[in-house]
């Protein structure tokens, strides 16, 4: 995997039909709790259908049970609950939890199942994004008359803790969307699940402080980036996000098209990618697409409120991390003198904990990225602070690029590609 690759980015040329004046999404990043994304106004109705929250994530993996290890080894996850396999659902369900994020993991125990023939086709993959939904009925009704293919219609399941119902839609890829209501359920997560306990580790490794899911992003198949959001649009009552990164036309760095969009409540943010003709010969969404052999889940974001502490006990727990070439924060450095915006944190600590910053005017974000997780150069958890900054860090991609050209040039090889540069490990 490519520096540039990684580089998680939104980029998109402005699309006057959804221009929106900058000054809207003012809002300020540092508080704690999960904000609200933009201050917008919305033609919903309140009795609608809609997406609440993020509920958790499920990743089809080869064994659940070291898969779900290794984030709270790696990332301060605690166990939270097993499910096991049974005849009639063949597949053990790990599940994960870290202050308001939820991760299961599933692992088929029969090769006859649905989860093995994804398995192969994909390699471990995020399969479903789950959302807690207001009106379940009216969201499901929607999407089916919208044209949505309704995996799984309205559930109900049922413990001594209560009663959870869920439908699952069908979304780009093999992925999908499980909408739960969960308004009368008590459990630590869904019926069938039995708590865990306490990992060992738990109290002897430092808190990595990840706080909630930032936003998801997906590589699309070539010229599906627009249906994607048109079905976010008409069946789940979501609605396109404009940020900042979208009034540069960073195409030529990035080589994807990007879009987003985001729920009503706005603080549940989807990103979407496709391939894009740019200065290198390949973008990040077709080698994505490439190497997981359809549309599908590219990174996970989650948002802490001290990235230098996160990055740094991540770090110590020996999580995977991308670092990058010294050059870009000597860029970094020559461009804040330039800026009016103010950054409270060290760039010494910054380029320690391999953090990438992208400011304006107004404010900054500060971005780091493991490495991808699976044996494929697929799925990668990206971290996140930010400080009155709406975008998903778009400039670093041009930056990381003029950083490794500009560590082409102090090395004085013009021979060497800056491809072949990006893969030293140069912090
Ligand atoms: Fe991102």
């Amino acid at each position: 995997m490519t520096h540039n690759a990684a580089v998680c980015a939104a980029t998109q040329r402005h699309d006057a039909a959804f221009s929106v004046p900058a000054e809207r999404w003012s809002v300020d990043f540092a508080a704690a709790t999960k904000p609200k994304m933009t201050k917008g106004k919305h033609p919903h109705k309140r009795s609608e259908g809609k997406v609440l929250n993020f509920d958790h994530l499920v990743f089809w993996v080869g064994n659940a049970k070291t898969a779900s290890s290794y984030f709270f080894t790696r990332f301060g996850f605690v166990p939270l609950a097993v499910r096991e396999a049974t005849d009639n659902r063949p597949i053990q369900s790990y599940a994960v939890r870290l202050n308001q994020i939820t991760i299961v993991f599933e692992s088929p125990t029969s090769s006859n199942s649905e989860v093995t023939k994804d398995l192969t086709a994909h390699g471990d993959f995020v399969k479903d994004v789950a959302f807690e939904v207001q009106d379940l009925d009216e969201l499901v009704r929607k999407a089916k008359e919208g044209g949505a293919e309704v995996v799984k219609g309205i559930t109900e399941e049922k413990d001594k803790h209560g009663v959870v119902r869920y439908a699952v839609l069908k979304t780009y890829g093999d992925n999908t969307h499980t909408l739960i209501d969960r308004s009368k359920y008590k459990g630590v997560l869904l019926p069938g699940y039995e708590e865990l306990p306490a990992d060992v580790l738990s109290t002897t490794l430092p808190a990595t402080n990840l706080m909630y899911i930032d936003h998801v992003e997906g590589n699309m198949a070539d010229g599906t980036l627009e249906d994607s959001v048109a079905w976010y649009e008409k069946n789940l009552n979501m609605h396109r996000f404009w940020c900042v990164d979208y009034k540069h036309d960073l195409v030529p760095y990035s080589c994807i098209n990007s879009a987003s969009v985001i729920n009503r409540d706005e603080n549940v943010l989807l990103s979407m990618n496709e391939a894009a003709k740019g200065l290198r010969p390949t973008s990040k969404a077709s080698e994505f697409v490439k190497a997981f052999g359809s549309s599908g889940v590219e990174h996970i974001a989650l948002y802490t409120d001290d990235i230098i502490t996160t990055m740094r006990n991540l770090k110590s727990r020996g999580a995977d991390i991308l670092s990058w070439p010294p050059t870009y924060y000597d860029l970094i450095r020559e461009k804040l003198k330039h800026s009016s915006v103010k950054v409270a944190e060290s760039l010494e600590l910054l380029q320690e904990n391999n953090i990438l910053i992208d400011f304006d005017e107004r404010g900054y974000m500060l971005q780091a990225f493991t490495k991808h997780l699976q044996a494929r150069p697929t799925v990668f958890i990206e971290i996140l602070q930010r400080r009155n900054h709406r975008g998903f860090g778009a400039m670093n991609y041009k930056w990381v690029f003029e950083a490794i050209e500009r560590m082409d040039i102090s090395k004085q090889d013009s021979s060497e590609n800056p491809e072949n540069v990006k893969k030293t490990d140069a912090a």
